[in-house]
């Protein structure tokens, strides 16, 4: 039996393929850009392709999505959906397409998995979910989206419990947040994310007129798989939505002076005062630790940072 992952080849797809194929698991891994795998996959995951079933598609394509769960009839143990657009910006340019795939695309998952009687299927949603609010925010809060890209992820937590009641499917929704790390390099993430990572890729001078009080959430992406992996691997879960993040709020401006530290220069970003982003922090994390047994090792940002310059350092990855 094998776990289909979808977006297999992003950057959270990618860690939780391998965290699964570390575990000794069978990965079907499903993504758009499969043909480009000896490019886009980390030496992490190439490491385990011979346990590793490609396959290339798209998942609004409900035909597409329906022939994958065919082909592996009675070999897939459950599904982690994670295909999606992060962010917003894309959002604002092309609403009708984005929200095509976060919310048509996981009804094709789900659709195809309730076909086949796949039962387990854990959704990656977001802490965009809470809109604007400031922290500590929990699962229990009632949600409040601030924009198209949260109302999309929680249309999408809505669709994935609804077929969970409505079909006997085991369901659960992990909420990540301001995801980092090894599988991209800093210069090809989004702007909060190069003003606090860049420098540790040798890039400098960059700056902002705003942002520097931002607090932020931020999750190493092995925190982020570990959790995911965790919700999936205990299904049925005893709730069904869990934060899935370092669970500390951290300044942006502080993160850069972090940076700087580990690096001995001085800072190589300059951010004005302020925040640069409609959201809050922190996540609780509680539920996921007492529940699912989640234990982010990098909480402090600082271990963080030293992991993903370590990896920075030995990685040609991204760079061609
Ligand atoms: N990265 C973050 O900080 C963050 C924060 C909150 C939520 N999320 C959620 O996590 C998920 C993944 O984030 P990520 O950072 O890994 O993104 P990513 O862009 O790195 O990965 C997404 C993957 O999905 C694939 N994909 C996109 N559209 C597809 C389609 N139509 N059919 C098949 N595959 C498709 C892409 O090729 C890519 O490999 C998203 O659902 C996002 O909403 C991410």
């Amino acid at each position: 039996m094998a776990v289909l992952v979808t977006g297999a080849l992003g950057h959270i797809g990618m860690w939780v393929a391998t965290k699964l194929l570390e575990e000794g698991e069978e990965v079907i891994a499903f993504d758009r850009d499969m043909p480009d795998f000896d490019r886009l996959a980390t030496d992490e995951l190439k490491a385990h392709a011979a346990k590793i079933s490609r396959e290339a598609g798209d998942v609004t394509d409900a035909g597409t999505v329906d022939a994958l769960f065919e082909k592996y009839a009675g070999r897939i143990d459950g599904v982690i959906h994670i295909a999606s657009i992060a962010g917003v910006p894309a959002f604002t340019q092309r609403p009708r397409h984005f929200l095509e795939l976060n919310i048509m695309g996981t009804v094709n998952v789900l659709e195809a998995a309730r076909t086949h009687d796949v039962k387990k299927f854990t959704f990656i949603s977001s802490g965009a979910v809470y809109g604007t609010r400031e922290g500590p925010m929990k699962e229990s809060d009632c949600p409040t989206p601030s924009d198209l890209y949260g109302a999309s992820k929680l249309a999408g937590e809505e669709l994935v419990l609804k077929y969970g009641d409505t079909y006997g499917m085991q369901t659960v929704c992990t909420r990540v947040y301001f995801v980092y790390g090894p599988g991209r390099r800093p210069e090809g993430m989004f702007p909060i994310y190069r003003w606090a990572f860049c420098p540790l890729d040798g890039v400098t001078g960059l700056s902002n007129d705003s942002g520097a009080d931002q607090l932020l959430d931020f999750t190493h992406v092995f925190d982020t798989a570990q959790g995911i992996v965790k919700a999936y691997r205990a299904l049925p879960t005893e709730s069904r939505i869990y934060n899935i993040t370092s669970g500390v709020a951290v300044r942006l401006g502080d993160v850069v002076d972090f940076v700087a530290d580990h690096l001995g220069t001085k800072p190589g970003v300059t951010l004005g005062p302020g925040k640069a982003v409609p959201r809050g922090a922190p996540l609780d994390t509680t539920r996921a630790k007492a529940e699912l047994g989640f234990d982010p090792a990098f909480a402090d940002i600082r271990d963080g940072i030293r992991q993903y310059h370590a990896w920075l350092q030995g990685s040609d990855y991204g760079k061609t």
